[in-house]
C-alpha cells in the first residue's frame, strides 16, 4: 500500500519510537509524585516543554516567558483556545470560513450558547480575506482564530497581516498550525500569534498528545478542573513518554526540513504535472494552485467523478488517500472548505486529497499518479 494520507496522520519515525520506548522503561513515574523518581520525571517533562518552545521560536527568557500546555491532540488544543483564551469572558469570536471542525464546531457551540461568532470569508483560492477585520474588531472581541495552512488544500493564510491587525486592537490571535509544523519553518514569535496549536502525530510523532503554545501576555481559562498540573490550565497527569516523543519528533522535523521541504514540494509538483499529462488539462482542477501552499498537500478534482468512488477504487488499487479531512471522511457531506471557496459543484464532488510526508519517494509518487489516472479513466467510462 502506498500511503499518501499524511494530513490525517503520519507513521512514527524510528528515532521517536526509540526515545519513547526508553522513556516508558525509565520515566514512567507520575511527574506530580513527591519522591525523587517522580521529581526526575517532572524535570524531564519540563525539559521537553522547554525544548519544544525553543524549537518553535517561543521566548523563554527571564523577561518574557511563553508557555506550553500539553493536551491530548490538536482538537483539544483548539477547543481549549476557543473556549478559554482571552481576558474577556464575553465579546465576539472571529474565525475563518475554512477552519478545521475542531475550531468551527467549537465556535458553533459558542454561538449556540448565545455568543456572537463572525466568519472571515475566503477567495476562490482558499485564502482568508481580512479586509473587514479591523472594522469588526471595534466591537469587543475575545479572540480571533485563523489557521496557518489548510488541511484540505494546503493553502497558506496571511497570518502576519492578521496578527498585526489583532495586535493593534489588542485582541489575541489563535493560530491552528497543525498542518504547518514540519512542513514550513514556523517561528511563534515572528508569526505574531498569541496562541498556537500543534500536534506531533502530523510530523512522525506520537498520537495522543498536542499542545497549545501561549505567549507571555495572553490569559487562558481552563476547560477542565481537578488538578494543579500545568498551572491548572489543563489538569490531569501528564505523559512524560508522549512529551519525549513530541520533543524528538519536532527536533527531527526541524532538522530535516531544509531538505525535506523542497523535496516534498518537488514531489507534489511532479504528481500534479504527471496527472495533468496523463488525464488531460481539461479534466483536472488543482485546487488552490495559484496561492502559496504547504509543500506536501495536493487537492485535485476530477469534475464528473464521484470522489467517494475514486477514493474507494484507489484503496482497492493500493493507494491510501482521502476525500478531505479525516474527520469528514466516511461521510458524503461536501467539504465546507471547498464550498466556502465558491468552487463549482462538480469540482467539489470530484476532489480528493493527496498528502505526502518527508518519507514519500519519487517512485511512490509516480505509481500514485499512474494508479489515480487508471482509476479516473475507468470511472469516466462507467
Ligand atoms: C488543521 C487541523 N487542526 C486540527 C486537527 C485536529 O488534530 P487531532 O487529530 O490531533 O485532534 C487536524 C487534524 O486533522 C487538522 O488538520
Amino acid at each position: 500500500m502506498i500511503y499518501v494520507d499524511n494530513n490525517a496522520t503520519t507513521p512514527m519515525a524510528v528515532e521517536v519510537a526509540q526515545a519513547m520506548s526508553q522513556a516508558y522503561e525509565s520515566a514512567f513515574f507520575n511527574p506530580s509524585s513527591q519522591h525523587q523518581a517522580g521529581q526526575k520525571a517532572h524535570r524531564r517533562l519540563d525539559d521537553a516543554r522547554e525544548t519544544i518552545l525553543n524549537l518553535l521560536g517561543a521566548e523563554t527568557t527571564r523577561f518574557a516567558s511563553d508557555r506550553l500546555v500539553f493536551t491530548s491532540g490538536g482538537t483539544e488544543a483548539n477547543n481549549l483556545a476557543l473556549f478559554g483564551l482571552g481576558k474577556e469572558t464575553s465579546g465576539q469570536v472571529i474565525i475563518s470560513a475554512i477552519e478545521h471542525p475542531s475550531v468551527s464546531e467549537a465556535a458553533d457551540q459558542l454561538a449556540a450558547r448565545g455568543g456572537k461568532v463572525r466568519v472571515l470569508p475566503v477567495d476562490g483560492n482558499g485564502v482568508v480575506q481580512f479586509a473587514e477585520l479591523d472594522r469588526w474588531l471595534v466591537e469587543p472581541t475575545r479572540i480571533v482564530s485563523v489557521m496557518l495552512g489548510n488541511n484540505e488544500t494546503g493553502v497558506l493564510q496571511p497570518i502576519r497581516e492578521i496578527a498585526a491587525i489583532c495586535r493593534d486592537r489588542d485582541v489575541p490571535l489563535h493560530v491552528d498550525a497543525v498542518q504547518g509544523i514540519g512542513k514550513i519553518p514556523v517561528n511563534f514569535r515572528e508569526l505574531g500569534a498569541s496562541a498556537m496549536t500543534l500536534t506531533p502525530h502530523k510530523f512522525h510523532g506520537p498520537r495522543g498528545i498536542g499542545a497549545l503554545v501561549l505567549n507571555d501576555r495572553v490569559t487562558l481559562n481552563p476547560s477542565m478542573f481537578g488538578g494543579s498540573q500545568q498551572l491548572a490550565m489543563r489538569p490531569g497527569t501528564e505523559s512524560v513518554e508522549l512529551a519525549i516523543g513530541f520533543e524528538r519528533a519536532l527536533q527531527l522535523a526541524i532538522e530535516t526540513l531544509p531538505e525535506a521541504g523542497p523535496n516534498m514540494q518537488n514531489l507534489r509538483d511532479r504528481l500534479e504535472a504527471l496527472l495533468t499529462d496523463l488525464i488531460g488539462a481539461d479534466q483536472i482542477v488543482i485546487i488552490g494552485r495559484d496561492a502559496p501552499r504547504l509543500p506536501h498537500t495536493s487537492n485535485i478534482a476530477f469534475p464528473g467523478i464521484d470522489r467517494q468512488a475514486l477514493v474507494m477504487a484507489l484503496d482497492m488499487a493500493g493507494v491510501a488517500c482521502s476525500t478531505g479531512s479525516a474527520c469528514a471522511s466516511g461521510s458524503s457531506e461536501p467539504s465546507p472548505t471547498l464550498i466556502a471557496m465558491g468552487l463549482p459543484e462538480g469540482v467539489i464532488s470530484g476532489s480528493i486529497r493527496v498528502s505526502l510526508s518527508r518519507f514519500t519517494t519519487e517512485p511512490e509518487v509516480d505509481e500514485v499518479a499512474s494508479r489515480i489516472s487508471q482509476c479516473v479513466k475507468r470511472l469516466q467510462k462507467s
